[in-house]
């Protein structure tokens, strides 16, 4: 140790590392394994305007990654410069970082790759007759010929990591590294719909997109159809900011436990962003239980001078200057295309999500309503079917009067509905303009005492009424640490409550929305629910015991008058969600007349 010291002359103690050297420690910033390839080819042949991206890998990417584009190709003397660090065509001025309109613009990612690899270039532009073929291995370019070719560019790269053994090690096998490229690429193929892309694995073709720019399309091509079926179009504008907000979102009663399909594009390019996760948190409050989560396929359009896509060599993460308006504008846009109509379930569309469901017996997807639909139109739905269409579908069906056409996102209201009567003692059959409908009185019920109660907590002296014969009642031992706050939170609901012995409490008037029955399951359910996890929020385990004790207090079948069922109607119009109970099931199911009318093989 004292020797080296001793012979180290100071002036050359920091020097320049060799470019090969260099190269290869910036590499690994940008590539981390084929996945980083796939992703940065990919960018290119986007930036460079192609209508047609085909990617061909082999063993998962490590040997081989061959991408062709139909885009704008690279002119002759520019060829070899693409693998020059800090060569690009994207920015120009230190300020055209600030408002970044490419999914490039470092221009690292050909000279890293190249630095790892051994890179093949054949490109042409559409004013050069013949095309240039240029040969990098470790970085240097080794040979460049004159070569026929199609406009576009193609780029093979092969041995990845070959100059590099132990970055090589790390890779995962095959099967993995194919999957992460898969699962980008199918994003992708979403957030340009107008492109066609192909993905072919070892000479089999893994998926292909059309390029007609449907994106619904492109989730069913990619995804399942299950997934594609449960989702409602999005789209807010905020035009004075220049927010853009577009794609799809499962409807409130279709869920899933895991995050799988939560993405998100901001500008054209995949991100991943808490921030966004906490707007679907937010936009979904009270209409998932917890722990499950949506699907969101989102588009956001911001001017890219508010965003700094900079702060990641990957560019996954990206930073949100005016965050919290950001966050608001997507709240919004989601709720209120989560109200529209379209957020209703169809019924048809559980008919053919569940006969297509019978093949296949292996379905991970399996959705909360669908779980529940199955108790209505259980063992045999046709028969089911059969009698609620001849018991309530009359000829006035057939549409005489023409849909009043509601503007995208207009609310749709329950009492504008002609009640047509109650089937099986719970379901309310009413008629709109050319659409049936089912409404589960239960759920409705259950939606609107939620709301009712979850407005009032907190609140000033919410109404309440004196109760002929009071209730006693016990707080079971394990509870009573967390007992003075659910009596606080009774109270602020308009219970009135007081001790009366050691155990024992009396409640002497009940809240004027519940009726004594009503009351009493849903006091004993908040007494008796089992104690919160403890990390809750004071205000979420608030809703938490409302959410579960509305369940207790409202009745199965109930059969209710005309008037009865008006005045629910009137009530589910006033409620914030009226489409699904607190828990997330539907409050209703439609069929259009079409839908009707293609079950009875009309159309
Ligand atoms: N498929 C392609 N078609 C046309 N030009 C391309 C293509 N791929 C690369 N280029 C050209 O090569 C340049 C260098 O590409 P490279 O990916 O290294 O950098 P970049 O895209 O500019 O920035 P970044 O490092 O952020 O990706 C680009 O700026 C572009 O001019
Ligand atoms: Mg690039």
């Amino acid at each position: 140790m004292q020797q080296r010291k001793d012979d180290m002359d100071l002036t050359q103690r920091i020097r320049t590392l060799p470019k090969e050297i260099s190269d290869k420690i910036a590499a690994g910033e940008v590539v981390e394994r084929p996945l980083s390839i796939v992703k940065e080819l990919l960018e290119n042949a986007i930036d460079a305007g192609a209508a047609s991206i085909v990617v061909e890998i082999q063993n998962g990417g490590k040997t081989y990654v061959r991408l062709t584009d139909n885009g704008c190709g690279i002119p002759a003397r520019d060829a070899a410069l693409v693998f020059q660090r800090y060569a690009t065509s994207k920015i120009t001025t230190a300020e055209d970082l600030a408002s970044i309109q490419t999914l490039g613009f470092r221009g690292e990612a050909l000279a890293s790759i190249a630095a790892v690899s051994r890179v093949e270039l054949i490109t042409k532009t559409t004013q050069q007759k013949t095309g240039v073929k240029i040969t990098v291995e470790g970085g240097n370019v080794t040979d460049m010929e004159e070569t026929g070719a199609e406009d576009g560019t193609t780029i093979i790269v092969s041995d990845l990591f070959f100059n590099t053994p132990v970055r090589k090690k790390f890779l995962k096998p095959d099967r993995t590294e194919s999957a992460l490229i898969v699962d980008y690429l199918s994003k992708m193929a979403l957030a340009y719909p107008n492109i066609r892309m192909r993905l072919i694995h070892n000479g089999t073709i893994l998926f292909s997109t059309q390029g007609k720019g449907n994106v619904l399309q492109n989730i069913l091509t990619v995804y399942s159809r299950q997934t594609a079926n449960g989702l409602i179009p999005v789209q807010g504008n905020q035009k004075e900011r220049g927010y853009a907000l577009s794609g799809y979102v499962s409807r409130p009663d279709q869920s899933r436990s895991n995050r799988k399909h939560l993405i998100y594009f901001v500008n054209g390019r995949w991100i991943r962003s808490p921030l966004i996760d906490d707007v679907l948190r937010e936009a979904y409050t009270d209409k998932l239980f917890a722990g499950r989560y949506p699907a969101a396929f989102l588009f956001l359009r911001i001017p890219p001078d508010r965003l700094d896509v900079n702060i990641h060599p990957h560019k996954t993460e990206i930073k949100f200057l005016d965050e919290q308006e950001i966050r608001t504008f997507m709240v919004q846009s989601i709720r209120q295309n989560l109200l529209s109509e379209d957020a209703a379930p169809n019924m048809a569309r559980y008919l053919t999500v569940k006969s297509s469901r019978r093949n296949q017996s292996d379905d991970k997807e399996e959705t909360v309503s669908q779980i529940d639909i199955k108790h209505i139109s259980l063992n045999d739905e046709r028969t089911h079917y059969e009698t609620v269409l001849s018991e309530i579908a009359p000829e006035e069906s057939a549409g005489r009067n023409a849909p009043a056409d509601k503007l995208p996102g207009e609310r749709f209201l329950f009492s504008e509905l002609r009640i047509l009567g109650c089937v099986f003692a719970g379901y309310i059959v009413a008629q709109g303009s050319d659409t049936l409908y089912m409404i589960d009185q239960h759920a409705a019920h259950e939606r609107i005492l939620f709301e009712k109660l979850r407005g009032t907590a907190g609140g000033k002296s919410p109404d309440a009424q004196m109760m002929i014969t009071p209730i006693l009642t016990e707080i079971p031992l394990y509870l009573r640490e967390e007992a003075p706050e659910r009596l606080t939170l009774l109270m602020e609901l308009g219970y009135h409550i007081e001790e009366f012995g050691p155990k024992e409490y009396i409640i002497k008037e009940i809240p004027a929305l519940m009726d004594p029955s009503e009351a009493e399951a849903f006091l004993n359910d908040v007494l008796n629910n089992e104690p919160g996890t403890g990390r809750t929020e004071p205000k979420a385990e608030k809703e938490r015991l409302i959410m579960h004790a509305c369940k207790a207090a409202v009745k199965v079948a109930n059969i209710l008058d005309i008037r009865e069922l008006e005045s629910l109607l009137r009530a589910l119009d006033e409620t914030e969600n009226p489409f699904t109970c607190p828990h997330g099931r539907p409050t209703f199911l439609r069929f259009s007349q079409r839908d009707i009318e293609k079950l009875f093989l009309r159309k």
